[in-house]
């Protein structure tokens, strides 16, 4: 008998995302399982349920998706499903915290391409802003162009919300971001006429600056918003953008252009889960060396 390809999407947020749903049934799982309001302590539990109602084979035929609204909390959910797993029962496992990880990835992907392609920048040597980065996407963002050496400064409306998440991505990811407050657009601006980079990682429908604020920045630079909702995060950038000039020297990427490549990664890694030989664990850095991948095979 052909066993069928199960994904428990497990969240901690009261509604697991139909995003995550359609994106696993489109990657050719034959059945998602959403698991909402899931606290770590209950992982461990229904990892064991799922192991050894399946048997050893069977096992490879489960998978586990941990998302949550906040970073810290599906990493853990992660840490504990790993932690229950023993040979043979091995199960593939991903975690993309709101579709932060997966999201970050593209644009910073992107990103670095584009200040590559423009003169801004090896990654390594911008100065990036993530405004309003205290979502999953800025954190995951902040700690994947940290990682790559970029000095990298986080914003939000209070500072000390800001420092949190720069403690939250040093103790997770090991990376020093440094956090600013920007109650509004003139202190956003300040900070953005400084950098090589701006990452618009704001709650969808919220505009961060201006189009006016944007027609003052100096190029070279790179800005980028994943605000696909109106009003979008940077008001001078539309959604399709995908390097246009927008201020001289200032080439925009807008939030499809970027969700474009962040639906690729997704699809790629719940692939993996269903295809890998042996069960995968998807994370941060997964996402980010899949998005390398994805644009160098575009480009060759
Ligand atoms: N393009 C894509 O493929 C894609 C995929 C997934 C998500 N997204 C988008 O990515 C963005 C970030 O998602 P997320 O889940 O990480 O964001 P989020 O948690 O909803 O919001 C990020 C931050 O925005 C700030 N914020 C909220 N309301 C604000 C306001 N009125 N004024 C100024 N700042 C405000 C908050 O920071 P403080 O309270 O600290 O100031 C918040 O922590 C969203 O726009 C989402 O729609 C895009």
């Amino acid at each position: 008998m052909e066993r069928k390809r199960l994904l428990y999407l497990v969240s901690s947020d009261p509604l697991v995302s139909p995003f995550d749903v359609n994106m696993a049934y489109d990657a050719g799982f034959d059945a998602v399982i959403p698991y909402a309001s899931i606290d770590a302590s209950m992982v461990p539990g229904l990892v064991q349920d799922i192991m050894f109602s399946r048997g050893a084979k069977g096992a490879r035929f489960s998978s586990l998706f941990f998302s949550s609204s906040r970073v810290a909390v599906a990493e853990t959910m992660l840490k504990a499903a790993r932690g229950s797993l023993f040979p043979p029962f091995l199960l593939g496992l991903m975690v993309d915290p709101k579709g932060g990880y997966t999201t970050a990835a593209a644009l910073w992907a992107r990103v670095a391409a584009l200040g590559r392609a423009r003169g801004v920048g090896q990654p390594g040597r911008l100065k990036v802003v993530v405004a309003a980065g205290t979502g999953t996407v800025g954190r995951a963002a902040a700690a994947i162009a940290g990682r790559d050496g970029a000095a990298v400064t986080l914003t939000s409306r209070n500072l000390a919300s800001a420092a949190e998440a720069a403690e939250e991505i040093a103790a997770l990811f090991g990376v020093t971001v440094v956090p600013r407050a920007a109650p509004g657009e003139k202190e956003l601006s300040v900070l953005a006429a400084g950098a090589d980079v701006v990452l618009a990682t704001g709650a969808a429908g919220v505009q961060l600056l201006s189009r006016a604020a944007i027609a003052t920045l100096k190029g070279p630079k790179v800005i980028a918003d994943v605000n696909a909702v109106p009003p979008h995060g940077l008001e001078a950038v539309r959604p399709q953008d995908s390097g246009t000039e927008v201020a001289p020297g200032v080439f925009a990427l807008g939030a499809m252009a970027i969700g474009d490549l962040k639906f690729k990664i997704e699809s790629a890694l719940l692939k993996d889960l269903l295809t890998a030989e042996t069960p995968p664990v998807i994370d941060l850095e997964s996402a980010r060396r899949r998005a390398l991948d994805l644009l160098e095979m575009k480009s060759t």
